[in-house]
């Protein structure tokens, strides 16, 4: 029995990670445009840029997620079973994690390129994901810093193959 994540879960974790403030820092620049396009101006250069980069970008993590989902189900992760409510709290949250990314990329293609009156969706997505980033974030530290457990270490060092049990 293996014992954690495996090097390709906690590459694309990290990699998903870094990705998703991204989107943070370039969603705002699309109201932008479409605001300077009804005013009859042209865009800033920077703004079209970030717009492009927010959709390229987005469109990626929603793939990469995908990827850690079917990964996720190929290779399940080797952690105790979910006993107590916090447990069953944080698997609850990984899992709509995997909902709410690939879901909120999925929103954003449809609002871009078939039907912009999904948007005002995708920004109320936006909020929650942030939410479930603080509450993720809050967690590890916790983890971490309180309890002093191998939570984050799990998320850090690969599984080893050879690991006796759970
Ligand atoms: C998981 C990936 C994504 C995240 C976390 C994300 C996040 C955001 C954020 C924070 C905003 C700004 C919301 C605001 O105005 O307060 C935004 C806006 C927007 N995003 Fe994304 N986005 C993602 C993927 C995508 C993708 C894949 C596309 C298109 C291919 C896209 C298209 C848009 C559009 C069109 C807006 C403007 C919505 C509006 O102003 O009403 N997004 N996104
Ligand atoms: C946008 C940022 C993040 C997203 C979307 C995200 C998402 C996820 C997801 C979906 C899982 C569950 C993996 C699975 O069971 O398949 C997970 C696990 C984990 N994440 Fe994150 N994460 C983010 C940022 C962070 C950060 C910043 C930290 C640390 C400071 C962190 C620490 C962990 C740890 C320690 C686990 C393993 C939990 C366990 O095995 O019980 N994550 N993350």
């Amino acid at each position: 029995m293996k014992r954690g994540y495996t090097p390709a879960q906690i590459g694309l974790h990290w990699l998903i990670a870094l990705m998703i403030p991204v989107q943070y820092l370039t969603g705002g620049s699309i109201e932008r445009t479409h605001h300077a396009v009804h005013m009859g101006v042209t865009p800033s250069y920077w703004d079209v840029v970030q717009h492009l980069f927010h959709n390229f970008a987005g469109i990626a993590i929603g793939l990469l997620m995908g990827v850690r989902l079917v990964l996720r189900i190929m290779q399940p992760p080797r952690i105790s079973p979910p006993n107590t409510w916090a447990a069953r709290a944080a698997t609850m949250l990984h899992h709509a994690f995997y909902a709410a990314i690939i879901g909120q990329a999925c929103m954003g293609f449809v609002a871009s390129y078939v039907w912009f009156g999904i948007a005002p969706y995708h920004v109320i997505g936006s909020r929650i994901i942030l939410a479930m980033v603080a509450l993720h974030f809050a967690a590890a530290a916790w983890h971490a810093l309180v309890a002093r457990n191998d939570t984050l270490d799990r998320m850090l060092l690969p599984r080893r193959k050879s690991a006796g049990n759970l």
